[in-house]
């Protein structure tokens, strides 16, 4: 689809540019660039991730909530991508399967909001969308979308995939480390990065090996599903504890036509008090029905509360909780748990509560950092790894 007849379609969570003059200029200058990441990379996750889709191997798929753009980001996405393929190793240990990294990273700067607008202190301002879009500060010239973030986001997430790179390894597949994936949720953003293979005349997005569309933004008939039938790159679709087995199927049928594993992967993010309840529906229905899909879990989205302190956080009982289920509910079904989606990072951050190296409700204010939701801390993500690996573990 082009990007006019997008245009057409109704798209949420897309933010209200000030200045159409900057954002015809930056869709311009976008359209031109190289893409960030090349199709046969976006090729070769797709066949590692038909081995997951088939129970050969394992997705484990994590990173930062929202990136943000600046010199300490890009530090601080190189520990997250060691984190992320340390705890690799260790799943991979216990599960006694490949397990295929994919960082939240190098375009994970848009982010929907629940409001469009928030209020400190009797002022409204727009919500953060993301460093892609708008600043985290709380003023009016901050918070003002502006389309030449974009052209900023492209160069950030360059630099951040020529760090990963350069942590190479030997065991690193087509010489990287992991692969890269986002949320594309920007449409402005996305449809200018599309690029099409002159040989076979296939299309890709060019910003990101994997790009999986949100629980908000999932509307058939929306702009994001359209978007993502239109690419040949492996798309997720996170799934939330409303979803019908109808609306996965329908889903699945416009972006999996042809029922390919790998192209497809469900990411579900239920709530530790809701997935046995609405997930057993849903996989039974979808796997009957012949979808290869991947069934990844992300126990976190739905395990988000708000401390006394005022700290949106997440409870490490929470999120075991889910996963523990999500994986008992496969095996009872005879389907396979296909691996996990989380928030973390490599930093010792205090922002989820619990862990071996425990983080106390009252700890949450000595290290913050988040530019949107809570993630795991280095030690936090070492732990879910460990768990993951017993959790997997063939004798179980
Ligand atoms: C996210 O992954 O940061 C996110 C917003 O998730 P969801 O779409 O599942 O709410
Ligand atoms: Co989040």
């Amino acid at each position: 689809m082009t990007g006019t007849a997008l245009e057409a379609l109704k798209s949420a969570q897309q933010p209200d540019w000030p200045d159409p003059v900057g954002l015809a200029t930056v869709a311009g200058l976008l359209s031109e660039l190289p893409p960030l990441t090349p199709l046969a990379e976006s090729d070769a996750l797709r066949a590692r991730l038909a081995a997951a889709a088939r129970g050969e191997a394992l997705l484990l798929q994590g990173g930062h909530c929202a990136e943000e753009f600046g010199e300490r980001a890009l530090g601080e996405a190189e520990s997250t991508a060691t984190t992320l393929r340390q705890m690799a190793e260790i799943v991979s240990y216990g599960a006694a399967v490949p397990v295929v990294p994919l960082g939240r990273m190098a375009g994970q700067y848009a982010k929907p909001r629940s409001s469009p607008t928030e209020t400190r202190d009797g002022t409204e301002l727009p919500a953060y969308r993301g460093d892609a879009v708008n600043g985290l500060g709380f003023t009016a010239s901050e918070r003002t979308p502006d389309p030449w973030r974009m052209t900023t986001a492209y160069d950030t997430a360059a630099r951040t995939l020529d760090r990963i790179r350069l942590l190479g390894g030997p065991d690193a597949p087509d010489g990287l480390p992991l692969h890269v994936s986002h949320e594309a949720l920007l449409l402005d953003y996305e449809t200018p990065l599309v690029r099409t293979d002159e040989e076979t005349g296939r299309r890709w997005a060019g910003s990101g090996h994997f790009v999986w569309i949100g629980e908000r933004t999932r509307q058939l008939d929306g702009g994001h599903v359209a978007f993502a039938a239109g690419i040949a790159n492996p798309v997720g679709v996170k799934v939330g504890p409303t979803a019908t087995a109808d609306e996965l199927l329908a889903l699945a049928e416009v972006l999996d036509p042809d029922n390919e594993p790998g192209r497809l992967t469900f990411i579900t993010r239920m709530g530790a008090g809701t997935v046995r309840e609405v997930l057993p529906g849903l996989v039974e229905k979808v796997t009957a029905a012949g979808s290869p899909a991947l069934w990844v879990s992300d126990p976190m989205h739905g395990n988000t509360r708000v401390a006394p302190n005022g700290r949106k956080t997440r409870l490490l009982d929470d999120i075991t909780a889910e996963l523990r289920a999500f994986v008992e509910i496969h095996r009872e079904l005879g389907t396979h748990p296909g691996g996990l989606h989380l928030e973390l990072t490599g930093a010792h951050v205090t922002e989820c509560v619990g862990g071996t190296d425990p983080v106390a409700l009252d700890d949450l204010d000595l290290r913050y950092t988040t530019a949107c939701d809570p993630r795991l801390n280095r030690g936090q993500a070492l732990d879910l790894a460990f768990l993951a690996a017993d959790l997997w573990r063939p004798d179980r």
